[in-house]
């Protein structure tokens, strides 16, 4: 079976229910700048999870693709990926456990869909807390359908239990279906969730029946949800009979050509082998998040440092496998050639990717060469050091400031007949990553969505920046790129050369003319065609389904767009543009503020 077997599969059984296809969204949450990737599919959903009517129904089927880093030190093993795909049967208040469930016993092992045996199958349900009683209800399901209960696990609120990844939001427990592959238990006490491989997880359902409050109390929604997602790499491998996920046709190519690149037999050694699955995934993501329509190149922030790791340890690991020359770009070429058919715009951006990964290949080269002279400065000093060890500190300045790889430095100093104080080197970077990780969490501290009142006249003023802009520098001005906090909205557009002073008072003065003007913000539901017809502008490659919701202010434009916006443009008070730069190739930035 291939990924777009199962696909098929999937759309073809919940269409069958009634279910709607959606499109799914964009890696690169646009309006949401607490989230640096999309790391689920209920993530674009929220507002709809939280009772806004969506304009394709209440049941709604979509497959997702997602990003996350948070395991990245466990790629490599049999399961894990940065960059996977889910899909996903949705319930908008309409059906809830009973249905779900059934639906997935049904697709899982009826012989006209999957087809497992049901004695393979093993679901974990929430085993309930002093907040939330355990979830009897889910686990009585699937005794009805056929699960014995020694199949069934009640687990903690850390495997059955899905919510936002800040503090508010929608939340409920859930219920995961493992596939038992027929390996021996590791211990006595082997469980689904037990990390050894036996069972391995391929679906999800979330009861999305409760809110999590700031002061966190769960409090009941009033709309009952139903999330889904099933790992599309998980199952096309356990579909197989594999027992990795890397076991499945679409790395084969990339396998193929590192091997071939880095001279390796055909029966790699676990040290290779694991090398060879991190440079493929890490491309492969590093490929998708360049090819989005939303698409950012690597920098040293935020999103754009994700992906300049990611490329990065790529290339380390090409090294260890001795490969010399640039390579990630020829991988990626094969990812494009291999996903394009499901992800068309990864054909659409083929250059930039290509382009990007190169440039950073070889910034990358220049910082290790820069790395290399400052080791070659240091040298004379850390040779007097009689005990011959370099201390862990200068181990981790080098990989801090130039990116040194520690394992270069120790490499460089076996050469010289020293070691690196490896024990050392760890305290520096655990006290370094603690201080990375207090900022990352504070990065996640506002949930999943944040429709605070500053940050919904700021996506309002983005509306006027984007058609002021048009009208100054023309129609071929298209947004690239929004990003909101609740003190300034960030806009990325196509436009070949800085802007001139001129123009950058031009615009401010349009925007603040149509906010004087107090124009209505009027919302409307149509169909994609009749949007465009309108003279709709937007983003709309990514939008769900064929229906739309356009945002029109006044005569003075209309765009396609979720919302929220404020109600009349008199209360944005006062636009300023603070900065306007490059943000990549051919693509302006513009930071501005309300005051
Ligand atoms: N949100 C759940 C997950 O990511 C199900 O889609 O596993």
């Amino acid at each position: 079976m291939t990924a777009e077997e199962l696909r098929h599969l999937y759309f073809d059984f919940f269409i069958g229910k009634d279910h709607t296809l959606i499109q799914g969204a964009s890696l690169i949450p646009s309006e949401d700048s607490t989230i640096l990737y999309t790391p689920a599919g209920m993530q674009p959903l929220v507002p709809y999870l939280l009772g806004e009517k969506h304009p394709a129904g209440k049941k709604l089927v979509n497959v997702q693709k997602c990003i996350r880093t948070g395991d990245i030190e466990l790629v490599g093993d049999s399961s894990h990926l940065t960059f996977f795909e889910m899909l996903g049967n949705w319930s908008l208040g309409d059906y809830f456990k009973r249905e779900s469930i059934t639906w997935s016993f049904e697709f899982l092992t009826s012989g006209k869909w999957l087809g497992f045996r049901p004695q393979q199958l093993h679901v974990t349900v929430f085993g309930g807390d002093d907040q939330v009683p355990p979830d009897e209800e889910a686990a009585a399901l699937w005794e009805e359908v056929g699960i014995s209960r020694d199949r069934i696990y009640f687990l903690g609120r850390d495997d059955n239990w899905w919510g936002p990844t800040g503090n508010t939001g929608p939340c409920g427990p859930d219920t995961e279906m493992f596939i038992d592959t027929g390996k021996p238990s590791c211990t006595p006490a082997c469980r689904p969730g037990c990390g050894c491989g036996k069972y391995f997880e391929i679906w999800n359902d979330v009861f999305m029946e409760y809110r999590r409050t700031a002061d966190g109390r769960y409090v009941p929604l009033e709309q009952k949800n139903v999330d889904t997602g099933m790992g599309v790499a998980r199952t096309v491998a356990m579909m197989n009979d594999r027992s990795t996920i890397y076991d499945i046709p679409q790395f084969q190519p990339l396998f193929g050509f590192l091997k071939k690149l880095s001279g390796l037999g055909p029966a790699p050694d676990g040290q290779a082998l694991r090398s060879m699955r991190i440079i493929s995934d890490h491309v492969r993501t590093a490929t998708h998040i360049l090819g989005d329509d939303q698409g950012i190149p690597p920098s040293n922030l935020d999103r754009g440092y994700v992906l300049r790791r990611l490329i990065r340890l790529a290339v380390r690991h090409g090294r260890k496998l001795g490969i010399d020359e640039p390579f990630t770009h020829r991988l990626a070429e094969l990812v494009i050639d291999v996903e394009s058919p499901v992800h068309e715009e990864l054909a659409r951006n083929r250059r930039f990717i290509l382009d990007e990964l190169s440039m950073e290949e070889s910034r990358f080269e220049k910082t290790l060469q820069s790395g290399l002279r400052e080791f070659e400065k240091l040298l004379p000093n850390l040779m007097k050091n009689p005990a011959k060890t370099i201390p862990g500190r200068i181990a981790f300045r080098l990989y801090d400031t130039y990116g040194f790889p520690v394992e270069f430095t120790a490499e460089l100093a076996s050469e010289h007949g020293m070691t690196v104080d490896m024990e050392g080197y760890g305290k520096s970077f655990d006290r370094h990553r603690e201080l990375s990780r207090q900022g990352g969490e504070q990065k996640f501290k506002g949930g999943l969505a944040d429709n605070s009142e500053m940050v919904t006249m700021l996506h309002t003023a983005t509306h006027l920046l984007h058609q002021a802009l048009r009208e100054i520098l023309g129609d071929r001005v298209e947004q690239k790129g929004s990003n909101i906090t609740e003190k300034r909205l960030r806009f990325d557009f196509s436009h070949p050369e800085k802007m001139t002073d001129e123009e950058i008072v031009l615009v401010e003065k349009r925007v603040n003319e149509v906010i004087e003007a107090d124009l209505p913000v009027e919302c409307a539901e149509t169909s994609l065609e009749n949007a465009l017809e309108e003279g709709a502008i937007g983003l709309f490659r990514n939008k769900y389904g064929d229906k739309v919701k356009t945002y029109r202010i006044g005569d003075f434009s209309i765009e396609i767009c979720g919302g929220p916006h404020v109600t009349r443009t008199g209360e944005l008070g006062r636009f300023r543009i603070v900065k306007e730069m490059s943000s990549s190739r051919g693509v302006r930035r513009i930071r501005a503020v309300l005051e």
